[in-house]
């Protein structure tokens, strides 16, 4: 069975209660329970983690090797920073996609760039959380043409 990692990075975990102007009422256990629902519905394994600490996030990016076939990821802050995310990326060679709640180019400059861009499918920003079952139904497609 086709199976896809959601993975999200620092902060992610105050989802509903953090700046709820910019990322929304939803906590992440709702943005869970709408992913693993579309799961079911595509016939897919969705898988959900969430860390605070990068090398975390690289070790979970690692993991999907043997378990997944791709991944969705909001990398929060370390999009704008993390070469080791970019790397990790690029070292599985499974297909991702990075992901924001918010529009991150309407926003601060530093906003702007994202160093997991270059080795990531495409992006989905600026949804809200209705991004996480956007870009799951995109790499469903992908995976399974
Ligand atoms: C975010 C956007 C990032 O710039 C920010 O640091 C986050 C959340 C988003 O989902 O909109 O933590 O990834």
């Amino acid at each position: 069975m086709t199976s896809i990692l959601v993975l999200n990075g620092p902060n992610l975990n105050l989802l509903g209660t953090r700046e709820p102007a910019t990322y929304g009422h939803e906590t992440l256990d709702d943005v869970e329970r709408t992913c693993r629902a579309l799961g079911d519905e595509l016939g897919i394994d969705v898988a959900f983690a969430q860390s605070n600490h990068e090398g975390a996030l690289v070790d979970a990016i690692h993991d999907c090797r043997d378990r997944h076939d791709g991944i969705v990821l909001n990398a929060g802050a370390y999009t704008h920073t993390s070469i080791a995310l970019r790397d990790a990326i690029a070292g599985v060679a499974l297909p991702c996609i990075e992901l924001h709640v918010s529009n991150v180019h309407a926003r601060e400059p530093f906003r702007h760039h994202s160093a997991i861009a270059p080795v990531c499918l495409g992006v989905v920003a600026g949804f809200g959380v209705r991004g996480y079952p956007l870009a799951l139904r995109a790499l469903t497609e992908r995976l399974t043409g």
